[in-house]
């Protein structure tokens, strides 16, 4: 795993002052435009899941959607998506969370996901842990059974995983950081 981080870091590119002032952007979008490297992000995680036992990838709308099913393909299990309010058709159970201005809603179709069923969260960052903490109250309250989250890169200085209450995985830690 450490061989395949390494060589994803190397291709994230570095956006400085976005999406705020201060920030250091990482973006990981080059990764998808590969396909040897595209395969490597898939693999990386699909190593670190091992033999854990795991029915569906739960992946976090918008960002989450670019790399979720492809992994829930290689773990040969199911994918479902947690959207944005009013996205879903049918009846979904719905969570408000707090963003930095303001607040929004995750949603997840009810029924879809079986209650006991083993889930591993994805999204590409996790920063506060709003989203994340939100979608893992969504398969909660589907009666499934969180795994890991797993995130492609984290904003450790927010202390998101703090929040989480289970296992967190991220493949290129620590990645993006405040500007000094
Ligand atoms: C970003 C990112 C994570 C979330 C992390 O998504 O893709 O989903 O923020 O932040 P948090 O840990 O503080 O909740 P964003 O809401 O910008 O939307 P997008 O994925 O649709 O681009
Ligand atoms: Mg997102």
């Amino acid at each position: 795993i450490a061989t395949l981080a390494k060589e994803l870091k190397a291709n994230l590119k570095q956006f400085p002052n976005f999406p705020s002032e201060g920030i250091l952007f990482e973006d990981f979008l080059p990764i998808f435009t590969k396909p040897d490297l595209f395969n490597k992000l898939v693999k990386a995680f699909k190593l670190h899941v091992g033999d854990k036992k795991v029915d569906y990838v739960v992946g976090l709308e918008s960002r989450g959607f670019l790399f979720g099913p492809a992994l829930a393909l290689a773990l040969n299990a199911g994918f479902v998506p947690v959207r944005k309010p009013g996205k879903l058709p049918g009846p979904t159970y719905s969570v408000e969370f707090q963003k930095e201005y303001g607040s929004d809603k995750f949603e997840i179709q009810q029924d879809v996901l079986p209650a006991g069923s083993k889930v591993l969260v994805v999204d590409d960052i996790l920063a506060t842990g709003g989203s994340a903490f939100a979608a893992g109250e969504l398969v909660t309250k589907s009666g499934a059974e969180i795994v890991e989250y797993l995130f492609v890169m984290e904003l450790d200085f927010l202390k998101g995983r703090d929040k989480l209450g289970k296992p967190v995985f991220t493949l290129l830690s620590g990645q993006e950081e405040k500007l000094k």
